[in-house]
């Protein structure tokens, strides 16, 4: 559709545009901050050289609309939906199973569009790049890049037509849809534009001339290019510019000029233009001449995600002097040129000058501007290199970054020229301009390297305050690039002359970066039994029941149901301080604030204010930051916020002020009794060992961060204190009693719904609760319906995570490895409140011997309280954290007795039906099933011993390969809370409608109950609808968590199917060649009831604390995990190659979705153990509150190969015997960070260090490089502790 807006207001972006002024809601909104991908559309401009018009992907929140003025842009919705035609995009990914949640679905498929709008059959790598910028947190992408696979040259996924084409290949020319509308492009601007919004003007002059009088006019106003700077800063720091001249797109900063000497680039291309100049440049010089361009491509391969690569400029790039600029160090190294424009003519600087003043703004003179960028060629005895090291390999800003060059006197190896420049090691980038001065005469030698890095650490200061990661690593980088720069710049020099010596082999592998490959996968899965009725779905991979809807963004959220007469918008103001008593709330500015209507405190709330120990507003103190103190009700999301800002609130400090486990313990801050479980005589085993090791052992936190944020509609309606609630939630019945409470009024008058969230993952069990019942209070006091999206720093800081734990073990065992003894201890950080606390605590408790059989075994664990937010439930309940204890304690006895670690698994595993520590029988077959399997079918012991041999041919790189058992348990120890209820429709024309108590949250729990009706009631699933859970359809239901989900309603699903069958039995009998339709019709005319409830009464399970023994859960969940890594030990950095999962699934309902959930899990397991970081100021302010900052894995972590196996095995217990495999792939995940402990040992043994060592988690790379102890990390001077404030502390 053509858009004319007439009153473009400069504050609007694109994202807020389509959703609320268009109703075009495909495209979704998560972080805000361009990290994410959800938002990506594609724009469609013209190029006047080329005479064509330019597609690129973008991110909608960071696009400002007034930019896109005589631009096409192309949504979700404009490739494809069901009402029309669907496009093929869309269809694989969902038909691949790329879709869980679909909430990331609409940004992949435009990813993927617009890949193929430029190239119609891509290469895998230019796949690899398209999906760079676009998280998931559902399924471990996999599934995704297989559907993007079918588009390109060698689809490896399919060969059915014997054509080497994909069997979902349709006709020809089927990626462009919108012809038309692309045309709208095709018209260049041709006057200058005015847009003057409620704030701010904009002008988007129309030629050089035109910008540079502006410019000399309107010195402070920024000039807005890809917006990616100012963008971002306007919407997180607050900044707020009344005038913005935007020249993007102007033909005359558009352009590229190759000479002889280098080539120069308009200040008006993007980082991708760029990269496509250069890589252009290096496919037509010579290779001498190509190395700075080569050094800038390796950067602009992985600075952030395509999408900010396409909108990001260079002018805008070099302008911003980012500290962590990944171009601007190399920019500098390679001598470029700044050529600068204004009224008054042109200059030129060297950009390196840039850096050797304190500030762009004093080198920009007023009314300048930069023109375009001369990137010189690179000549014979010159050299330029670049490197980056960051928490993830792709979309992740660099820890510290570098440029580098040396020119040597021609034929010499005598230094005459030298430069070195770092970034994110100050305020931007930093030269070692002292350093070269004095190499400068110097040899290329080893005396020249030991001299250069002591002068690099006197010159580079960095203070020990310093943001993001410690001083030590970040020095080490510094180092250890220098350290790379000489060997690289060595090798050259022999290359060139061989009278100059050579690097060592060994040393070669130091100088190569981890490739970025297409993944590749393979499934395996159980076959149906061949007299199954074909009618009949159940064991078939059936897609999602909404993945089509997912990929054309047709799925509703409930933040996509449009805008109702009188909504209101609500925001949150939340606590500053951990801890503190609350002097006085001032909201008198606030309600003075355009648009607010209210603004809603603890006094406001008509029942309970603290329900079961959680409370909705702090009232008189504050017990942690995030904790929500009010909230302001108004008329658009963005006035909410605002508002919220103006809310003032004084505190006075109360002590003690608990942030960590560690101080929680000094002051005996704990919640509920210790749980204890303990096996065999501990203390005399102790005394019978041959070898004891004590030692501790962290697990950091982790963010759920499900791509949509918690999100709540509520209606009052007006009539008997109704009150309508629609939220993502796991678990409704919570949110009705959380907001029946708040209000005062009985459950029966609140309707809570739930269709479906854009991922949960145990976040979304019980803080839906409250923010339900606060956005209720609100809807109860304004009388307006309420609208309360957390904005992803809000649901960050607000909601917790999973718990950070602090383990100390003493682990006793014999020289062959034979665990004898274990007295373990767990401490958890569970926050401010109880929430979930006391559950994950005893899981943690009664699932942490794993898969071992450990004759005296005492497990002990504590829950702290302490003033950060309250932790909740998180896939894995625990274990995860839990487990990771033991098996570092496993690798350390391992590492004592000079065993292999998997030696010392398999010796100590269970291998024989037995009982668990709390006595609890059970037969560990299907464990040493998978455990064999996977040994061999990963072919474990040859690649063992080609890691030995790799490890020994490199000094500087190391592989490591694990293999982790796990013996995991289902369900929870309360039979009543594993009971559920079902309702089941059939209605006149033979459709059926199923409810349950179940929640979808993109795990296909619907899909699956579809495929249990379809074959109790033996008709087509096309018969069957899910459409949401509802308390009232369905009451009492119990949390969706725990991987019961299926378990427990399919039971009552199949409950009711039956019932309602056995009713239509007789008139079956009667006519049993008539139709479904014919049998329903007849039922109706008899007057037999079609509706039936169904239930089960749960799993009989319980625990005695008191006597240790129990049944908590109903069965157990077997499987083994493999995986493969190489490190760098200069960097941290590490490359997974390869994992195998095998996973006792019994019989799996839908293997697409079992293997979907063990597959996501793992990769998020992967995220847990590896990038994802929270980081927490000593006063207990979470930093890390966005993508930009927190790493999930992204497209580039996975595995580069990902085979994952149903085993079968019997479980009668459960529905078709199968197994509940919704969290168990978590931990597997663990195999990674055992295989990488495994290359550090590596690394540690080749510098002597023989002794066990425990590896805490997230196993960060600078964990890694700071555990692969080596002359650079020795060479570190620490700062004394007690003359700084460190700016994160660690709380597990
Ligand atoms: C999600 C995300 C991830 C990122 N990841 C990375 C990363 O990994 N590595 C990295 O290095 N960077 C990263 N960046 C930063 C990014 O590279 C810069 O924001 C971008 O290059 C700025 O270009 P722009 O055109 O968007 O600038 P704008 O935001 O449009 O402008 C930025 C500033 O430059 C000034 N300016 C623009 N053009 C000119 C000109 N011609 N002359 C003078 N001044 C000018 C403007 O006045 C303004 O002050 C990331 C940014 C985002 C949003
Ligand atoms: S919402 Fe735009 S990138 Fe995340
Ligand atoms: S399916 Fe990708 S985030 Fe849920």
């Amino acid at each position: 559709m053509q858009v004319v807006e007439r009153h473009a207001d400069p504050e609007w972006n694109l994202m807020d545009y389509l959703r609320r002024n268009l109703s075009l809601t495909g495209t979704k909104y998560s972080c805000g901050t361009g990290d994410c991908g959800a938002c990506t559309v594609m724009i469609s401009k013209y190029n006047p050289d080329t005479k064509k018009i330019h597609h690129y992907s973008a991110t909608a929140c960071l696009t400002s609309i007034c930019s896109l003025h005589g631009t096409a842009v192309t949504t979700v919705e404009g490739i494809g939906s069901i009402k029309t035609r669907i496009h093929p995009v869309q269809e694989r990914l969902a038909k691949c199973h790329g879709t869980q949640c679909g909430f990331c679905s609409p940004g992949m498929a435009m990813s993927i569009y617009t890949l193929l709008r430029n190239h119609p059959i891509p290469s895998t790598e230019q796949l690899m790049e398209a999906l760079g910028g676009n998280l998931c947190r559902c399924t471990g992408y996999r599934p995704i890049l297989e559907s993007g696979k079918t588009f390109c040259e060698e689809p490896t996924v399919c060969q059915l037509q014997g054509t080497g084409k994909c069997c979902m290949d349709q006709e020809e020319n089927q990626y462009s849809l919108n012809k038309k509308e692309e045309r709208m492009a095709e018209d260049p601007q041709k006057k200058t534009l005015y847009f003057h919004g409620e704030k701010v003007l904009w002008i988007s002059p129309v030629s050089l001339n035109e910008l540079l009088e502006l410019r000399m006019k309107y010195p402070t106003a920024p000039l807005v290019m890809g917006n990616t700077t100012v963008g971002l800063n306007m919407k997180v720091k607050g900044e707020f510019h009344p005038l913005i001249i935007s020249p993007i797109g102007l033909p005359a900063l558009n352009f590229v000029d190759f000479k002889d000497d280098g080539v120069t680039i308009g200040a008006g291309c993007s980082l991708s233009e760029m990269k496509e100049i250069l890589t252009h440049a290096v496919s037509e010089e010579p290779k001498e001449k190509t190395k700075t361009y080569r050094a800038l491509l390796k950067h602009l391969r992985t600075l952030a995600g395509q999408q900010i690569r396409n909108m990001a400029t260079l002018g805008g790039h070099v302008a911003s002097k980012h500290d962590y600029s990944d171009i601007n160090p190399v920019l500098a190294a390679g001598k470029a040129i700044l050529n600068l424009i204004s009224k008054d003519g042109e200059r030129q600087i060297l950009i390196e000058e840039l850096f050797t003043t304190p500030s762009l703004k004093e080198e920009l003179r007023p009314g300048e501007l930069i023109f375009s960028v001369f990137v010189p060629h690179s000549r014979k005895w010159e050299f330029v290199f670049s490197y980056r090291q960051a928490q993830r390999m792709e979309n992740a800003f660099a820890i510290v970054n570098a440029g580098m060059s040396v020119h040597f006197e021609e034929g010499t190896n005598i230094i005459q020229d030298l430069k070195l420049f770092f970034g994110s090691v100050g305020p931007t980038t930093v030269s070692a301009s002292k350093t070269c001065k004095q190499l400068i005469g110097r040899q290329w030698n080893d005396e020249m390297l030991r001299d250069g890095i002591r002068m690099v650490l006197e010159e580079i200061f960095i203070l020990p305050t310093t943001a993001g990661a410690t001083v030590k690593y970040k020095k080490t980088l510094t180092t250890s690039f220098f350290f790379i720069f000489y060997l690289s710049v060595k090798k050259e020099l022999h290359e060139l002359e061989q009278r100059y010596p050579d690097i060592p082999e060994t040393s070669i592998s130091a100088l190569e970066d981890f490739p970025i490959k297409i993944p590749e996968g393979r499934e395996m899965f159980q076959c149906v039994d061949p007299h199954q009725s074909p009618q009949d779905p159940v064991g078939h991979p059936v897609m999602h029941q909404s993945g089509i809807k997912h990929a054309t963004g047709e799925a509703v959220y409930y933040d996509d149901i449009p805008q109702v007469d009188k909504e209101l918008h609500l925001a949150v103001v939340t606590s500053t301080r951990a801890h503190a008593k609350i002097l006085s709330i001032d909201i008198s500015e606030a309600l003075k604030f355009p648009g607010v209507v209210d603004v809603i405190t603890a006094k406001d709330v008509p029942g309970e204010n603290n329900h079961e120990g959680e409370i909705l507003y702090a009232e008189d103190e504050v017990i942690c930051v995030g904790q929500i103190i009010c909230s302001v009700a108004a008329d658009t999301h963005a006035h909410a916020r605002q508002a919220a800002e103006k809310v003032k609130i004084t505190y006075e400090d109360v002590e003690p002020r608990i942030i960590t486990i560690e101080e929680a313990i000094e002051h005996k801050s704990f919640m509920f009794e210790e749980k204890k479980i303990e096996k065999g005589n501990v203390d005399k085993a102790f005394k019978h060992v041959d070898e004891i090791i004590e030692d501790e052992v962290h697990v950091g936190g982790q963010e759920h961060f499900y791509m949509e944020t918690q999100t709540t509609l509520v209606f009052p309606t007006g009539e008997d204190n109704e009150m309508v609630i629609f939220i993502g939630t796991q678990f409704p019945t919570h949110v009705q009693d959380f907001t029946a409470a708040a209000l005062g009024v009985p459950r029966n008058k609140i309707m809570c719904h739930m269709k479906r969230t854009g991922g949960a993952f145990g976040g979304k069990v019980t803080k839906p609760a409250l923010l339900g019942a606060i956005a209720a209070v609100a809807a109860h006091k304004t009388g307006h319906p309420i609208r309360f999206m957390l904005e992803r720093c809000d649901d960050m800081l607000i909601t917790g995570g999973r718990h950070p734990i602090l383990a100390k073990f003493k682990v006793g065992f014999m020289k062959n490895g034979k665990i004898k003894a274990v007295d373990i201890q767990y401490f958890t950080n569970a926050g401010c409140t109880a929430d979930e606390s006391e559950m994950v605590l005893e899981f943690i408790v009664l699932k942490s011997e794993n898969a071992y059989d450990i004759p005296n075994f005492r497990c002990r664990g504590r829950a702290c309280k302490t003033n950060l937010p309250s932790n909740t439930a998180f896939r894995g309940f625990g274990f995860p954290q839990g487990t990771l204890v033991v098996e570092n304690y496993i690798t350390a006895v391992a590492i004592k007795c000079g065993l292999l670690p998997e030696k010392v698994r398999d010796m100590n595993m269970y291998k024989t039906p037995n009982t668990t520590a709390y006595k609890e029988p059970f037969n560990p077959e299907p464990l040493l099933k998978c455990w064999k399997q996977c040994l061999e079918k990963s072919s474990f012991q040859s690649r063992r011993t080609a890691i030995e041999e790799f490890n020994k041919k490199n000094d500087w790189k190391k592989r490591g390969i694990a293999i982790i058992p796990m013996k995991f348990t289902v369900g929870v120890p309360h039979t009543s809370e594993s009971q559920a209820a079902s309702l089941v429709h059939i209605y006149q024309d033979g459709s059926v409608l199923v409810t349950h108590g179940g929640c979808e949250l993109g795990q296909g729990l619907h899909t699956k109950m579809i495929q249990i009706a379809s074959r109790e009631l033996k008709i087509p699933s096309s018969y069957i609808h899910l459409s949401e859970t509802s308390t009232t359809t369905v009451p009492n239901a119990s949390y969706t968590a725990g991987s019961m989900g299926t378990d427990i309603n399919g039971r009552a699903v199949q409950n009711a199917c039956q019932t309602l069958l056995k009713r239509l039995d007789p008139i079956i009998k009667k006519n049993p060649k008539g139709k479904w339709e014919d049998w329903v019709s007849q039922a109706f005319s008899e007057s037999i009831s079609l509706s039936a409830t169904g239930y089960f009464r749960g799993y009989k399970t319980y625990m005695d604390w008191e006597k240790e023994v129990g049944h908590p859960y109903p069965y157990f969940v077997y499987g083994a995990g493999c995986s493969e890594v190489e490190i760098d030990c200069l960097t941290g950095a590490h490359k997974l190659f390869r994992t195998d999962i095998f996973m006792d699934a019994a019989f799996s309902i839908n293997p697409a979705v079992d293997i979907g959930q063990i597959e996501g899990a793992f990769i998020q397991g992967m995220g847990l153990y590896t990038t994802e970081e929270l980081k927490y100021s000593p006063e207990g302010v979470l930093y890390t509150r966005g993508p930009d900052d927190y790493k999930i894995p992204t497209v580039t972590e996975i595995p580069e190969k990902f085979y994952v196996t149903l085993v079968h095995s019997r479980n009668p217990i459960a529905i078709y015997s199968s197994k509940g495999l919704g969290e168990a792939g978590m931990f597997m995940g663990s195999s990674v960070f055992f295989a990488i402990m495994d290359a550090v040992g590596a690394a540690r043994r080749k510098r002597g260090l023989m002794e066990p060592f425990t590896m805490n988690s997230p196993a960060t790379p600078e964990l890694i490089r700071m555990s692969c102890v080596d002359q650079f990390t020795e060479q570190i001077h620490r700062d004394d502790p007690s003359t700084f404030k460190s700016w994160s502390i660690h709380v597990s």
